[in-house]
């Protein structure tokens, strides 16, 4: 009995030491060449795979549902509600065996193709090209087309760019024109394969140079984008000898960007679930989130090497959080609820862009609708939207601000003996003048103190939103859609220009200065 009283009070004291941890000084690094935070940095994902695009984004004109040329109207007003910046489009994997002349032209004489990746689907190839196009000029986005290195040819990406950018008379505008469409789309984003280390053809970094060279070659810009961004397929995660062989072998006025893919995976046989998930699990997710810090500043010193004057930039086009299925769904659709977990580690993963924002010019959350850490879920006629959504909306206001950058040293997380930042953090001001600063407590258990001294960036007045639940398990279901929604935070003080603000645990907020 004395035994447990012990235990208990020591339990006690540890937990009001936590409680009362110092104030983290967040220091404000004013500094006039401080980059545009790109807005590209927002963008999403949308490939073939599961039901993102059919029974997702796509349900055809014929349907019930309301929708614009078989588009969903309401997935159509929730992004452009989230000013969806660019989508990438058809894979992931699935782009390296697409072969987009089978999805143009008459629906019904479209030829259908087996997604060999994601569940051995039989597709009719009904979304194709004209429909993706068209579906990005609704919602105000900007396409980003990853092309077949693995298993088609210099031809067919050659045509795909003329057939999407030339305005004159030409094989492939002649067949746009035939299928319905006379003005060039002006296509600017253009992936050179995808994964090319992996399902898009097992290159060795060397091969895949080469061959980007040569794919690179024959795209032409066709004179009416103001320059093609060609884009190489990145690298896996730590891959950095990746990075380096690309940089060293691509010319780079060959090279608008370097790809990189990182998810936040606890352990690629074991990846846990999407909600029923324990502290340590949370723990291990943001553990491989956070390590985004780490990735992109290596990668992007490889990068500085060769490119000392950042015009090639850092593309992350596939990251997020990647679990077991939802049990009962298809393995190879990779459907997952998203929880108050997912909105954690969107907002610090974004706040990483932020801060890198002169290398890291866009990034692609993979992916958009009912897929890994998907913005959007549909069930038939249901849509919601998932906390990562809330966050990935908040954040918005940091699209082409000027970066603020910010200095402090995070306090940390601990579990089980292992630690890692518990605060993550970015700034940026707004061509009005708008301060936006961005807070996340990753920290499951405790809250945090920050204290920020703001008297020089001018604004006077503070407003803030956070989003947080009850649980970190929380998500929004059909049934409950709004579970998780922001909400106005007052819990803070600005004493003088000097903010104190108490970021409860799992949150993720948003402060605005005017
Ligand atoms: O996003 C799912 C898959 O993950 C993509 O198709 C592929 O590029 C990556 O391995």
């Amino acid at each position: 009995m004395k035994k447990k009283l012990l235990l208990l009070f020591v339990t006690i004291c540890i937990q009001t030491i936590s409680a009362q941890k110092e104030s983290v000084a967040i220091a404000i690094k004013n500094d006039p060449a401080a980059p545009i935070i790109n807005k590209n940095i927002y963008g999403h994902f949308a490939e073939h795979l599961g039901r993102c695009i059919y029974g997702g984004f796509f349900v055809g004109d014929t349907s019930k549902i309301p929708n614009t040329n078989g588009v969903r109207n309401d997935i159509i007003k929730a992004l452009k509600d989230l000013k969806i910046p660019n989508l990438r489009w058809p894979g992931g994997c699935f782009a390296d065996t697409y072969h987009w002349k089978d999805g143009v032209g008459p629906q019904n004489q479209r030829p259908t193709i087996v997604n060999q990746w994601w569940g051995g689907v039989t597709e009719d190839n009904s979304f194709g090209t004209h429909d993706f196009l068209n579906m990005c000029e609704l919602l105000g986005a900007e396409p980003y087309l990853s092309g077949n290195v693995g298993s088609g040819t210099v031809q067919e990406l050659a045509d795909w760019v003329q057939y999407t950018n030339f305005g004159g008379k030409s094989p492939m505008s002649d067949l746009r024109k035939k299928n319905g469409r006379t003005e060039p789309w002006k296509v600017k984003y253009w992936g050179i394969g995808n994964e090319a280390w992996g399902c898009g053809g097992n290159m060795t970094a060397d091969y895949y140079a080469n061959e980007y060279r040569k794919f690179a070659t024959f795209m032409s810009d066709w004179s009416n984008t103001g320059g093609l961004t060609r884009i190489a397929s990145g690298a896996n995660s730590s891959d950095y000898n990746w990075t380096e062989t690309l940089m060293k072998n691509i010319p780079l006025n060959m090279l608008g960007g370097v790809g990189v893919h990182h998810y936040a995976v606890i352990d690629w046989n074991n990846k846990g679930a999407d909600v029923a998930f324990t502290e340590k699990e949370y723990f291990l997710t943001m553990q491989s989130a956070l390590k985004m810090e780490e990735l992109v500043t290596k990668h992007a010193a490889i990068m500085d090497k060769y490119d000392p004057e950042k015009k090639v930039a850092m593309i992350v086009d596939e990251w997020g959080g990647w679990y077991d299925v939802q049990k009962g769904t298809n393995p190879g659709f990779l459907y997952q609820q998203n929880t108050m977990r997912d909105a954690v580690l969107a907002g610090a993963t974004l706040n990483i862009f932020n801060n890198h924002a002169d290398r890291v010019k866009m990034a692609n959350l993979a992916q958009c609708v009912n897929v890994l850490q998907a913005v959007i879920l549909t069930d038939k006629a249901k849509m919601i939207t998932t906390p990562t959504y809330h966050v990935m909306k908040m954040y918005s206001v940091h699209q082409d601000a000027k970066l603020i950058p910010i200095e402090f040293k995070a306090p940390l997380y601990t579990f089980n003996g292992q630690s890692i930042p518990a605060v993550s953090a970015s700034a940026s001001k707004d061509a009005n003048g708008l301060v936006h600063i961005s807070l996340v407590n990753v920290d499951a258990i405790n809250k945090n103190k920050v204290e920020i001294d703001v008297a020089s960036l001018g604004a006077k007045n503070y407003t803030a939103s956070i989003i947080t639940a009850s649980k970190l398990q929380d998500y929004n279901s059909f049934e409950n859609p709004n579970k998780i929604v922001p909400a106005a935070f007052k819990s803070f003080e600005n004493k003088k220009g000097k903010l104190e603000i108490t970021i409860p645990p799992f949150s993720v907020l948003v402060l605005e200065g005017k």
